[in-house]
């Protein structure tokens, strides 16, 4: 586990989820089958309230769609409420230091979500936290994305008839990466290290995964192909990202070249298993990343999966403030 991810204030420990490696295997088994639980009471329209008199302040430093919905709407799903801040409305854009921001927001609200640019802004927010602080995307990684493309894939194919949760459904499976190694790219990694899968990467020269950036023990869990269409062979789940990440706008032009053979197509698709998935974390650029065929056709699972955002990150926030119930 990250250090940055446990502290305490006087008697209390506090855990933070800045990473995807900040929570163990069975932590995530019990998410998984939480999160079914949670979206299996949403859809039936009954009460869940465990968070009531809870605040989540949202700090938003990148522009976003799913991730404010998704916590706000599921926060105010747990009988909470949110204050939403962003670096233009508040003392953030002129400068306040971080540690500052930290210590001064964290006494007056519950738990605290960020989106920001570098990862040592979010563990500097952290250290100087009296509550937990929950990783929205930062240059480095994307973990409540990939808790929500997993729980996907897990409703796809290993949700038990009783509702419970199978791990086993993920252990030997291939990921195939298609794109730039990036934020989602190194958070998929740091996963396929805790659950037992692994990942095909295929990047364009001078966009490979850093490893050391990546936050992983060893080269064990993934394998390197230069040509994509080698990376889906065989893949159970084809997945790709936009290919400039917000905070790197000014390399658009280069990346455009560098990327062109980079695009999930069908011809990708049927290198892959036949009931391979398809997924992006959206938002998405059909003719970029992916084809309008492969991710509005029939194995893509983009919609399931944004939805899903917001039932594990129910899940995420039940567990950091009130533990295993
Ligand atoms: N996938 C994702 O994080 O989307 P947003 O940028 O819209 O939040
Ligand atoms: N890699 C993308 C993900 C967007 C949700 C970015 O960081 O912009």
């Amino acid at each position: 586990m990250n250090t940055a991810a446990v502290a305490s204030v006087g008697a209390k420990q506090i855990r933070h989820y800045l990473q995807f490696n900040d929570l163990n295997a069975e932590e995530y088994l019990y998410l998984f089958e939480r999160a079914a639980l949670i979206k299996k009471k949403f859809k039936a329209y009954e009460k869940h309230h465990p968070l009531v008199d809870r605040t989540l302040a949202m700090i938003f430093e990148k522009a976003s769609t799913r991730t404010r919905v998704s916590f706000e709407a599921g926060m105010y799903q747990l009988g909470g409420s949110v204050v939403h801040l962003t670096t233009g409305d508040s003392q953030l854009g002129r400068a306040e230091p971080i540690e500052d921001s930290a210590k001064v927001i964290s006494r007056m609200v519950d738990l605290v979500m960020i989106r920001t640019y570098e990862q040592t802004k979010i563990e500097a927010f952290a250290a100087h936290s009296r509550v937990p602080v929950i990783n929205g995307l930062t240059n480095e990684f994307h973990p409540c994305q990939i808790l929500a493309d997993l729980f996907t894939f897990i409703e796809h194919r290993g949700l038990r008839d009783d509702g419970h949760i199978d791990l086993g459904c993920l252990k030997g499976k291939t990921v195939a990466w298609v794109g730039d190694g990036n934020n989602m790219a190194n958070t998929w990694l740091q996963a396929s290290e805790i659950l037992g899968f692994t990942v095909h990467l295929s990047t364009p020269s001078g966009y490979e995964v850093d490893q050391s950036i990546a936050g992983i023990r060893s080269a064990d869990s993934y394998k390197v192909f230069k040509d994509p269409m080698d990376a889906c062979g065989g893949a159970d789940l084809v997945t790709t990202d936009v290919w400039t990440s917000m905070g790197y706008e000014a390399e658009n032009e280069a990346r455009k070249k560098a990327f062109a053979d980079w695009c999930v197509d069908a011809e990708m698709m049927r290198a892959a298993k036949p009931d391979a998935l398809f997924m992006h974390c959206l938002p998405a650029h059909r003719g970029e990343e992916v084809s309008a065929e492969v991710i509005d056709g029939p194995q893509s699972v983009v919609w399931d999966e944004a939805e899903n955002r917001m039932h594990v990150q129910k899940a995420l926030m039940e567990y950091l403030l009130l533990g295993r119930l």
